[in-house]
């Protein structure tokens, strides 16, 4: 039911390149640090958990082919490494979150073969925490319920199992009954390319409808409760996630609708502030061009920012692995 995202494979890095869904299920290694950072700069592997699963791994991966080096000459090159993972895309805070937790480690223990261990450990947490998430956010889901749902936060967003798509797809195995919207999510098409081919492989028929329809859809289809996974959620609440989330949210606050949020608690970041966080602007050619094609004059002005801030007042509820927490938001810590 649940597809593995990324795996360690004998020194190396196993992928699925998302770039290729939903044509095809095709596999990728990743042998260099600089094959690391394509993939995740080139969305090859995207989606905020499995940024920092990825990133960590690309560390593990330095460890690895530095195995005859330790102590402070080993430090010095995961530290380089580090940088550069750091810049290959700046809104999802798991990245550093995860690899800052690598490093405190490796610190402290810096031989090759037990940084390596403990990325692999780091991996599989994600995967144990997606399962609480699911468990907790899938007792939200009645029967009846027709859930929307932005992006891709399925098992290709995480290591495995997801955080939004997580929670529809356990309470789609508990044997509730309910229906699934998924947004196209243009320009990159994640719901489209990736959120409807993990629901039709797990045996769930979601409807597919473009990002434009949203709020007509809220109405018509009766839409009672939208799930969205985080890039970064701040002490307040405050929600980074793909674009379009906030314009779901408003739309959603209009039409009394609960609008949850569901992510890991290594997307939160309690130290910055909403001006602080930079919000990835990619490339023009990702809105000019569709499937291959140019769809608007190659010279025309393009804005492409990939995430959005969604305030606090929008949001109903934030799933997470140790529980659902309720507005009002204040995570000073979170325990
Ligand atoms: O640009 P992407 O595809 O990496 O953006 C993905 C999202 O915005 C997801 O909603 C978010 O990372 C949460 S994934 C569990």
């Amino acid at each position: 039911m649940y597809l593995r995202s990324i795996e360690w494979d004998d020194g190396k890095i196993k992928i699925i390149d998302q770039t290729k869904l939903p044509e095809t299920l095709e596999y990728k290694y990743l042998t260099s640090l600089e094959d690391v950072v394509e993939a995740i700069r080139n969305m090859r592997v995207r989606g905020a958990p499995l940024i920092g699963a990825t990133a960590v791994l690309g560390l593990a991966l330095v460890a690895y082919q530095n195995r005859d080096k330790s102590g402070e000459s080993l430090i010095s090159i995961l530290k380089n490494a580090y940088e550069e993972l750091r810049r290959s895309r700046p809104t999802a805070v798991n990245l550093i979150n995860m690899m800052n937790v690598l490093m405190e480690y490796a610190k402290k223990n810096p031989v090759s073969h037990k940084i390596v261990s403990y990325a692999l450990e780091l991996m599989e947490q994600d995967v144990e925490i997606n399962r609480k998430i699911a468990e907790y956010g899938s007792e939200l889901i009645e029967d009846g319920d027709v859930v929307l749902t932005h992006c891709n936060t399925g098992s290709l967003a995480t290591v495995s199992i997801g955080t939004a798509l997580g929670v529809i797809l356990r309470a789609f195995e508990k044997g509730k009954k309910f229906k699934v919207i998924i947004t196209e999510t243009r320009p990159k098409l994640q719901g489209a390319r990736i959120t409807a081919f993990e629901l039709i492989y797990a045996g769930f028929k979601p409807i597919l409808i473009v990002d434009s329809a949203v709020s007509h859809v809220m109405k018509s289809l009766g839409v009672t409760k939208i799930f969205v996974g985080a890039d970064r959620i701040l002490r307040d609440g405050t929600t980074f996630n793909k674009i379009g989330t906030y314009q779901i949210a408003i739309s959603a606050k209009y039409h009394r609708i609960p609008f949850y949020v569901v992510a890991p608690t290594t997307t939160f970041d309690l130290v910055n502030n909403v001006s602080d966080v930079i919000i990835e602007n990619r490339d023009k050619e990702e809105v000019i061009k569709c499937g291959g094609k140019y769809i608007a004059p190659i010279d025309v002005d393009v804005y492409n920012p990939a995430f959005d801030a969604t305030p606090p007042e929008l949001i109903s509820g934030i799933v997470t692995e140790k529980g659902i927490y309720y507005p009002p938001y204040d995570f000073k810590r979170l325990s």
